[in-house]
């Protein structure tokens, strides 16, 4: 058994490779066999349901890919990276699934968001991961909210949705491989392999932010990442040994506290998800700190 992150990303591509040519295939013949026509309802019907079959199998190829590739780590590649145009053309690719269940998204950021220094598609993965939950887990005629904000240091982007929640028994494990919160009724009728918010979680902690979230039962969950907009706000951090914590700025409606750990490592998922109170407890802390 490989536990090389690397030798398991290529032999995920190596499978990945393997499994895509006869889907292409298989694909193909089928809708060959339905061009020879007229099919009677009951052969159209089952052609339908294989193509429908391997779409979810060549989704599930790409998505193992992906993650295999984020998980061995290769080196960042950074550029500026405009996180408004990014965030504008993931909810286009959305907009569609959500119109089949009647459900808006609502995409509210400033003018000046700016530019950040980070990897494009690892970041597109995050917003596309976030976006994708937000509509599968939503009810029919709900509503998606995407905002951000940011200061000179960091950026702030949240992906509210009007679903069924996440149960407190799940929030803490959610961010984990293959995990899924079958026991909830509306995850059981979603497809999905537990893998899009490991995903999410390990690119935002390769950028050296943070990712936590809120929800409530029959409310709905929000869903927030920070990331530092260069490289070298971290770097800078860790060096000089400031504060712990940075402050974004209180922008409308927003009250958290973005904790900026230069000096400590944290495994648990738990301690990456803050709930209110305990962002009011690492504000009082730091102005404790900063009282010093
Ligand atoms: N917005 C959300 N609302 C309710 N539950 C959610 C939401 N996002 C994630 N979850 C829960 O967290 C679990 C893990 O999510 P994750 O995105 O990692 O996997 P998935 O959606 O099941 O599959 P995929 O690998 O296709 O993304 C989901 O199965 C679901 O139980
Ligand atoms: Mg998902």
């Amino acid at each position: 058994m490989a536990h090389n992150p690397k030798d398991l990303a290529e032999i995920a591509s190596v499978i990945a490779h393997d499994l895509k040519t006869p889907i292409t295939a298989t694909r193909g013949l089928i809708e060959a066999l339905q061009a020879l026509g007229p099919l009677t309802d009951k052969q159209q019907d089952y052609s339908e349901r294989a193509l429908a079959n391997l779409e979810k199998m060549n989704t599930l190829v790409n998505r193992l890919v992906e993650w295999a590739w984020i998980d061995a780590d290769p080196p960042l590649d950074r550029q500026d990276c405009d996180l408004r145009g990014l965030i504008h053309s993931a909810v286009r690719l959305m907009e569609s699934t959500a119109a089949e269940r009647s459900i808006q998204i609502d995409v509210q950021l400033p003018d000046n968001l700016g530019l950040i220094q980070a990897e494009h598609r690892r970041l597109d993965h995050v917003m596309t991961n976030l976006l994708s939950n937000a509509v599968k887990y939503n009810r029919e005629q709900g509503s998606v909210t995407v905002t951000a904000d940011g200061n000179d240091d960091y950026v702030r982007v949240s992906v509210s949705d009007t679903g069924a929640g996440i149960a407190p028994e799940h929030q803490g494990r959610v961010f984990e491989r293959f995990y899924r919160a079958t026991a909830d009724e509306a995850v059981r009728r979603v497809e999905g392999n537990g893998l899009g918010l490991a995903i999410v979680k390990s690119v935002i902690e390769q950028h050296d932010g943070q990712i936590w979230l809120e929800s409530a039962i029959g409310q709905g969950s929000t869903f927030t990442f920070t990331l530092p907009r260069r490289a070298d706000v971290r770097e800078r951090r860790a060096v000089s040994g400031e504060a712990s914590y940075s402050v974004l700025d209180q922008a409308e409606g927003y009250d958290y506290i973005v904790p900026e750990r230069a000096n400590e490592e944290s495994d648990s998922v738990d301690d990456d998800i803050q709930e209110p109170s305990e962002i009011d407890k690492s504000a009082a802390d730091r102005d404790e700190t900063t009282a010093l």
